[in-house]
């Protein structure tokens, strides 16, 4: 039997379906060169923004076409959009003709549920949000080479007001500390260069524990500091961080880790101290501010990163302004921005004044220039510099060039050999572009 797999939303979801090809290749399936060979297609789903939401009901709704064609496929939609209240009711209307659906924590029973199928029960929905039986060692088809995503953390315990991820992937559970070391040194035995820890909000690891009263357990400082001693790995990055959690020891503890400090990724979400509250982050600007200045003062050399949203309810045009200001002083070296996109269920999605679609756009379009501006005049710094380049391969706008990144997460476009994929390579910059810069 073969498998294919089509992945919607973030780095975690990314990682998940390479879980689910380690789980379906352990019980026997192996890949589809394509969807028309795939005996079994999972759809693996994501549901922050409405946007994406969108995409995977047409995706879904396509696959009515392959079951046609070809009646014994086996159609599994998993992840967090499935695992959304009212999820039920529009499977009925748009999604008959799935077999199986799974929540993600359930994605390990997928081939006892596919079993089942084929002795003929169908559909099949387990979409339970506890997170607590999810096991800690499961089968992975590593998709990269050189990089590999692990796990650290699940579910997350913030309720930000405008955020689904806790209404689908549950409450905070940490992942055993020596099952992530063994991971992290099998990878490293495989020849894995570059690891990033995954979690909703990987500065709450160990936590839990604690408020167990497991007052020696392990904390994210600590499993940076033991990552940092595994031998072979180069780069250490996670995602993603809450700035509330972000205390002044723990960016003292990564300005001492050579192989972490380079790049941080902060997510600020507003520059409106009453936006923030409203939102329920936990933080103000001058709070976001002292751990920016400190970061700064360590590691001057660090790139920061960032994630606005824009229109969120009642944000008005001075508030905007608030935030435009604001990332004028912190001068991120980039920003991924969002429009708010209301969730059913969270508190956001019912509040007064929600923005327009078309202020939202404007908006947005404001806030993107002025961050343009500042990236390229970030990126501008580094001309004439030594960097040190991890391989990834041929770059897809330009297959005449490679691409790889600096420790501080920096695209590099430069002239370079298939076999330096993978590898660590020392270059000097020529060219500084908004989104990246050239070696040529
Ligand atoms: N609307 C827009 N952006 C959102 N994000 C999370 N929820 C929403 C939403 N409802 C953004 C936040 C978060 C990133 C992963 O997605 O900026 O940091
Ligand atoms: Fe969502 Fe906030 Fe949790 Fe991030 S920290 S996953 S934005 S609720």
């Amino acid at each position: 039997m073969k498998y294919y797999i089509k992945t919607f939303g973030c780095q975690m979801n990314e990682h998940d379906s390479e879980i689910i090809a380690g789980i379906l290749e352990s019980a026997g399936y192996q890949p589809a060169e394509d969807l028309a060979a795939a005996d079994v297609i999972v759809i693996n789903t994501c549901c922050i923004r409405e946007s994406a939401e969108n995409k995977i009901w047409g995706y879904i709704g396509n696959l009515k076409a392959c079951k046609y064609q070809k009646p014994g496929v086996i159609l599994a939609a998993v992840g967090c959009m499935m695992q959304q209240k009212t999820i039920v009711d529009l499977l009925k209307r748009q999604g008959r003709h799935l077999d199986i659906v799974l929540g993600t924590y359930q994605q390990h029973r997928l081939p006892e549920y596919i079993s089942r199928v084929l002795a003929g029960e169908s559909p099949i929905v387990d979409i339970s949000e506890d997170n607590q039986d999810f096991p800690d060692e499961l089968p992975c088809r590593q998709s990269c080479k050189y990089s590999a995503q692990v796990n650290i953390i699940y579910g997350c315990n913030n309720f930000c007001s405008y955020c689904i991820v806790p209404h689908v992937r549950g409450r905070e559970r940490s992942r055993d500390f020596s099952a992530i070391m063994s991971e992290l040194h099998s990878l490293a035995k495989t020849g894995i260069k570059e690891i990033m820890l995954l979690g909703q909000n990987v500065n709450s690891y160990g936590k839990d524990w604690r408020r167990q009263g497991q007052t020696e357990a392990p904390d994210f400082a600590d499993l940076l500091q033991a990552a940092s001693q595994v031998e072979g790995i180069e780069r250490i990055r996670y995602m993603s961080s809450h700035p509330r959690d972000f205390s002044p020891q723990l960016v003292d503890i990564i300005s001492d880790l050579p192989k972490v400090r380079d790049y941080y990724h902060l997510p600020l979400q507003s520059g409106c101290d009453r936006i923030l509250q409203a939102m329920n982050r936990g933080y103000s600007t001058a709070d976001y501010q002292a751990i920016l200045a400190q970061i700064r003062e360590k590691t001057p050399q660090a790139a920061v990163t960032t994630d606005l949203i824009v229109g969120f309810p009642g944000e008005t045009e001075a508030d905007f302004q608030q935030t435009l200001d604001f990332v004028a002083k912190c001068r991120f070296d980039a920003a991924y921005t969002f429009l708010y996109s209301p969730r059913s269920g969270t508190p956001a999605a019912t509040m007064a004044e929600q923005v327009p679609l078309a202020v939202k756009k404007e908006r947005l379009q404001r806030l993107v220039a002025l961050q343009n501006s500042i990236s390229l005049e970030h990126n501008q710094e580094y001309l004439g510099q030594n960097v040190q380049v991890l391989v990834e391969g041929l770059s897809k706008n330009n297959p005449d060039f490679y691409t790889g990144r600096t420790s501080s997460n920096k695209i590099v476009i430069f002239k370079g050999q298939p076999e330096q994929i993978g590898q660590l390579v020392d270059l000097t910059i020529t060219g500084a572009k908004t989104w990246h810069l050239e070696a040529f």
